[in-house]
């Protein structure tokens, strides 16, 4: 699938297979994230990889209390990244958001589904999560946005609005 296919067909997942993904698969992905724009070239974004299936189920748990519902808000994903920039930061938000969306791409391109998932911010400032913000070493840093990942079971895509947002200047 070249660029312009993947840009213009890519749809988020929220329903996987429990097989993982291939590691080759994801160190490409990766190498997308790491390859992002960053302002003044800072590159100071970090990508936390999550695949041991009790630590998903328990950082799910801490996502689901900020939700404030008793679901699964990783979809049972296999796989589940979060993306990290530097506290003091001023681009961090900007910069992390631009890796999330290259890896999202570069997944949809490698037949990957993916979503974006909320509340990375303040499930990292919950206590179990600055537990595990220390065990990463990344006390100074906060959370952009979870990415989960995995073979795809079933895609739902969302239908696009094409008309009315793009002005002629
Ligand atoms: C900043 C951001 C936050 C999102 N948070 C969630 C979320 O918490 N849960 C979820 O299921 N999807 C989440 N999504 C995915 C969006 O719902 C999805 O991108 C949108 O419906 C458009 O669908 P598409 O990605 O298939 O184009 C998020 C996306 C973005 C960009």
């Amino acid at each position: 699938m070249d660029a312009i296919e993947a840009l213009t067909t890519r749809r988020s997942c929220r329903s996987f297979k429990q097989e993982q993904i291939k590691n080759e698969e994801l160190q490409t992905i990766l190498a997308c994230g790491l390859n992002a724009p960053s302002g003044k070239n800072k590159q100071s974004s970090k990508i936390v990889i999550v695949q041991n299936q009790e630590e998903i189920k328990e950082l799910s748990k801490l996502n689901a209390i900020i939700f404030g519902k008793d679901v699964d808000p990783f979809y049972g994903a296999p796989t589940v990244c979060f993306i990290f920039v530097p506290k003091d930061e001023s681009n961090g938000i900007k910069d992390g958001s631009l890796v999330i969306g290259a890896m999202q791409t570069g997944f949809y391109a490698l037949n990957i589904g993916s979503c974006w998932i909320n509340r990375c911010k303040e499930m990292f400032e919950l206590e179990k999560g600055q537990q595990y913000l220390q065990k990463w070493h990344l006390e100074d840093y906060v959370g952009v946005g979870c990415c989960i990942l995995g073979y795809v079971e079933k895609a739902l895509p969302e239908k696009k609005i094409l008309e009315n947002r793009i002005i002629q200047g």
